[in-house]
């Protein structure tokens, strides 16, 4: 399963570096394309937003789109990882974690078996 994400500072990288090799992951930019079934982890910007250029990728690329991860800084309360539960009510998907900065072990070992369990059935 690819894992499609995008990160300003660098701690969704370094989550999504614990979940993927490098041939399975995408770091988005405005142009990427993706014709396969992808996990999307995005964090949280601006009061509760969907990063631009996530939002911009989602609207030509959702048909692969499988599942859905949010990061973001529990500091922002009602707003954590409030991107991830977005992505997922837009293009109904299941949101399958939500990580604050760049995880911990516990939250790697989580989200590789889910991510597998999603492999089964795509
Ligand atoms: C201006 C600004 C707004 C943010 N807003 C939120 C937010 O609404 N909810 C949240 O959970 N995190 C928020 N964050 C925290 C980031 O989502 C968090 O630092 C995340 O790990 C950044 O990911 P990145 O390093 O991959 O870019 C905000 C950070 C900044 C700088």
């Amino acid at each position: 399963m690819i894992v499609a994400y995008y990160s300003l500072t660098g701690n969704t990288r370094r989550l999504v570096a614990r979940l993927a090799p490098p041939g399975e992951r995408v770091e988005l930019t405005r142009d990427t394309t993706l014709t396969e079934p992808f996990v999307l982890v995005t964090p949280t910007y601006n009061f509760g937003e969907i990063p631009q250029v996530v939002a911009e990728f989602l609207e030509s690329n959702n048909e692969y789109l499988v599942a859905v991860i949010g990061t973001g800084n529990r500091n922002w309360a009602d707003n954590f990882a409030i991107a991830g539960r977005k992505v997922a009510t837009r293009y109904g998907v299941p949101l399958i974690g939500t990580v604050e900065l760049a995880g911990t072990p516990e939250d790697y070992r989580t989200l590789i078996e889910r991510m597998r369990l999603l492999d089964e059935i795509h």
